[in-house]
Order: C-alpha cells, then sequence, then structure tokens
C-alpha cells in the first residue's frame, strides 16, 4: 500500500513539474513575443509630447501609431507655498511637483531632451521607470546648470510608471520634489473615460514643524528618520481643495493616475465615499475590481477608476490618516448633479446624543505653544485665518461657512457672529453648549474648545468675519488675551 502510494506521488509530482515547466517556458516565450514586437514596432513620423501639469493629463494616444515622441523637459529650482505662510524651494521637472505628465504608447521611440535652467544651482538627470535601459535613462541625462544633454529609448512596457532625478543625493532630489509619472498605453489606448487626473504623493521635511512659517530648508536627519512634516498630494497642502479641487458630474467615469514619490512613504490611498471600480494594480496590467483602498509604493503608482453615482464632496486621502488631518494628504474631487436616494438616502433622522453628559471636550493640549509668527497686515492675517478655518473649522461649518442643517450653525451671513465678537471670542476659547438661535433657526449641538494661540484665534476670526457677507469686523490678539484673562 505504502509503496503504491509513494509511486503515485512520485509520479504527480513528474507530472505536475512537467506541466509546470511546459507551462513556464509557454509564458517566456509569450513574454520574449511581446517583448520582441513592441521593439519591432516601426515608428510612423514624428511629434513633439504635449505636457502638461498636475492636476492635468495629455489628451489619450488614442489609435495614433507609434511615433518618434520629442519630449523637452526643463529643470526648474523654485520657491513655492507648502501652505499658508510655509515656503520651501522645490526642484522641479518643468515647474511644478509633481512634475509634467508625460503619455506615450507602446512602440513610441522617445527622444528626451533634459534642460537644467542657468539660474539653477545644482546638477540634475531623470531616471524614467519606463525606460529598459542603464538607470533608466539616469547616466545618459546628468546635465549641470545652463547645460542639456539628450538621450532616447524604445517604450516596450505598458502602464504608469514613476520619473524622477537620480543625482547624488538621491533622497534630497527626490524630496525636494523631483519626480512626475510616464503613461504607457497599450496599442489602441486605454477604454475611454470621461475625466482623467494626475495625482502624486510626497512626503516633505522642513527644518521647522509643520505650520511653522517662513521659508524652510530641507531638513536631512529628518528625511533619514522618516519623519515627515508634510504628506501632501501634488507638492502643497491645498494643491487639491477649495478652488482646486477637481470635479466632475453624476454619472461620469473618472480615472486618477496616482503615483507616489516618496522619498520614504507607502501610500494607502483611499477616496471617501467611493470604492474603486477598477485598480490596475501597481500600475500594471493587472486589474483588480471593487477596491476600497489600493496601496501604492514609495516610486510606484496606480491606476484607479470608478463611476461618480451621488453629488458631494468625494475625499482623497492617504490612509494613514494624520498623514491626511494633520499633514497634508488630502484632496477634493466635488461632483456635481441630481441627487439618487436609491443609492444614497442623505440623513434620514437626527438628533443629539450625549452619553457623557453634556460637558464641553477638549481637545488634548500641547504642553508647549508653538511660537507663530505674527501676521504683518490684514491681508496675511486674514490668509493666515484661512489656514486655520480649514484645519479646524472646516469639519463642522464647511467650506463657505453654510454649516450642517439641524447640527453645525452657518458662519456666514450669522446675525449671531455679527452681533458680538467677545461672544464669539469666548466661543472658540472656551467652547459652546446649549441651544442658540442663529438667523431664526435653533441649534442645540456642542462645540469643542480649542487648543489655538491667542494670534490663532484672532485671525482664523478675522477671517470669518471678512468672509460670506459677515461685518468685516477686525480681531486682534489682545483682544483674545483680555477674554482669556477675563475667565
Ligand atoms: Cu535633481
Amino acid at each position: 500500500m505504502m509503496r503504491t502510494n509513494r509511486f503515485k506521488n512520485i509520479f504527480i509530482a513528474t507530472l505536475t513539474v512537467g506541466i509546470v515547466a511546459t507551462l513556464y517556458s509557454c509564458n517566456q516565450q509569450k513574454e520574449e513575443v511581446i517583448a520582441k514586437s513592441a521593439a519591432e514596432i516601426v515608428v510612423n513620423g514624428e511629434m513633439e509630447a504635449e505636457l502638461t501639469s498636475p492636476p492635468n493629463v495629455p489628451k489619450p494616444v488614442g489609435k495614433r501609431p507609434a511615433k518618434k515622441l520629442i519630449v523637452h523637459m526643463e529643470v526648474l529650482e523654485q520657491v513655492g507655498e507648502m501652505t499658508g505662510g510655509v515656503e520651501y524651494v522645490y526642484w522641479t521637472f518643468g515647474g511644478t511637483v509633481p512634475g509634467s505628465f508625460i503619455r506615450t504608447r507602446v512602440g513610441d521611440e522617445v527622444e528626451f531632451h533634459l534642460e537644467n535652467h542657468p539660474n539653477n544651482k545644482l546638477p540634475h538627470n531623470i531616471d524614467l521607470h519606463a525606460v529598459t535601459g542603464p538607470g533608466g535613462g539616469a547616466s545618459s541625462s546628468f546635465v549641470a546648470p545652463g547645460h542639456k544633454a539628450k538621450f532616447s529609448f524604445k517604450v516596450l512596457n505598458p502602464g504608469l510608471y514613476v520619473y524622477h532625478c537620480a543625482t547624488a543625493p538621491v533622497g534630497m532630489h527626490i524630496a525636494n520634489g523631483m519626480y512626475g509619472l510616464i503613461l504607457v498605453e497599450p496599442e489602441g489606448g486605454l477604454p475611454k473615460v470621461d475625466r482623467e487626473y494626475y495625482v502624486m504623493q510626497g512626503d516633505f521635511y522642513t527644518k521647522g514643524a509643520n505650520g511653522e512659517r517662513g521659508l524652510q530648508p530641507f531638513d536631512m536627519q529628518k528625511a533619514v528618520d522618516e519623519d515627515a512634516d508634510y504628506v501632501v498630494f501634488n507638492g502643497s497642502v491645498s494643491a487639491l481643495t477649495g478652488n482646486n479641487a477637481l470635479t466632475a458630474k453624476v454619472g461620469e467615469t473618472v480615472r486618477l493616475y496616482v503615483g507616489n514619490g516618496g522619498p520614504n512613504l507607502v501610500s494607502s490611498f483611499h477616496v471617501i465615499g467611493e470604492i474603486f471600480d477598477a485598480v490596475y494594480v501597481e500600475g500594471g496590467s493587472m486589474v483588480n475590481e471593487n477596491v476600497q483602498t489600493t496601496l501604492i509604493p514609495a516610486g510606484g503608482a496606480a491606476i484607479v477608476e470608478f463611476k461618480v453615482d451621488v453629488p458631494g464632496t468625494l475625499v482623497l486621502v492617504d490612509h494613514s490618516i494624520f498623514r491626511a488631518f494633520n499633514k497634508g494628504a488630502l484632496g477634493m474631487l466635488n461632483v456635481e448633479g441630481e441627487e439618487n436616494k436609491q443609492i444614497y438616502s442623505g440623513t434620514i433622522e437626527e438628533g443629539i446624543y450625549l452619553p457623557e453628559g453634556g460637558g464641553i471636550q477638549s481637545m488634548p493640549g500641547d504642553s508647549k505653544p508653538m511660537e507663530v509668527v505674527a501676521a504683518k497686515s490684514r491681508e496675511e492675517k486674514i490668509k493666515f485665518g484661512r489656514e486655520i478655518y480649514m484645519q479646524t473649522c472646516f469639519a463642522c461649518h464647511q467650506g463657505e461657512g453654510q454649516g450642517v442643517p439641524n447640527a453645525f450653525p452657518p458662519l456666514a451671513n450669522s446675525d449671531y457672529l455679527n452681533a458680538d465678537v467677545d461672544r464669539a471670542i469666548d466661543i472658540v476659547l472656551h467652547g459652546l453648549s446649549g441651544e442658540i438661535t442663529v438667523n431664526g433657526v435653533k441649534y442645540n449641538s456642542v462645540m469643542t474648545s480649542q487648543t489655538l494661540t491667542d494670534e490663532e484665534i484672532a485671525n482664523v476670526l478675522t477671517y470669518v468675519y471678512d468672509s460670506w457677507g459677515n461685518n468685516k469686523s477686525d480681531v486682534t490678539p489682545m483682544m483674545v488675551t483680555k477674554r482669556r484673562s477675563a475667565h
């Protein structure tokens, strides 16, 4: 019995090895055929590549034949805004972070021109993950300021690929924003969708803590420690919020080309309020369906697709969630159109739920308040105030100060607010619970006391009073200090 079994096992094992070997060699042959055919596609004419700044992407390749595609990419080192009052010297491909989007197709022969602007201080190069060849082009594209280099490559594999600078110290060049995406469409192009956008995550390391104002230099030690001050989409905290939000209409299909430049952090990419109908996993050819969150490695990418069915604001986040709400990895997609109550009812019933009694909760305080650079003008005060509003007040009182019906009173055109500035200061300082009437409507909710400095409270209230039809009251830090000591 034993003997027969063993024999049988050996037979099955041999058979399995045989089948696997056959499959393997078949697969290899298939791959060789693909690689060979892509390499052998003859180009038909030449054209200058359309390059776009994020969040836009160039026109789809559609059915166009393979061509010699000429790409001119200029490296620019320039100061940009990380968030309100915080500036950073970005190193860029094409003047933006991420760099210009490049769209090619399998069989294209890319003639790549890298130009390092004479005003730049450092040499740079480019490593495109879509290149089959040493360093992805890096060794052929090293250029000093005021110089240019040219190399060419045949586009062999379809997919969404990262490109980045690979000049030493490589981590520093990437940390300063030197990355972007190159899309290689298959023969005949990707399926048609209604909207396409370009979103790329990156982590940033500054000498000052998150929110500390002024021109912030890169911090090498924090980068080595992977201790990011900012994690953002498209190079800055508000690149995809407010007026910069992405847009779509109910019923449309949306495709996001999502990259992660790193240099360090892996992204748990998620869209709050949506499910990805399709994900081209890691930007390759495998398509997964019905995905909530997709992992995008540093130096990797993914293509996600979804249909927007109901109106509202979808929120793009890295679901390592403190990055989203505290470090900036948050973007918005505003969807306009008709409600569909069958898909989403909206709130059906709402009431007050306070199991721990009516005590006002407070946010955990920092033992040492951060030093804040004073605003130099009313204009700057309003600008800084808006940043605080977006971080602290936005969730309840909403983007246009409209509040949430039956829950959070409006700040826009608010008779309650405009009647008494000191009362408004007290509420931000100490919180508020109990019934109040705003513009003739009763509200009975809880606002927590906010851990903000006097200057920050002055800024955010001045912003609120300056916005949405309020009475333009100016709130000074001194006024806040007075109210604070009055209690
Ligand atoms: Cu560089």
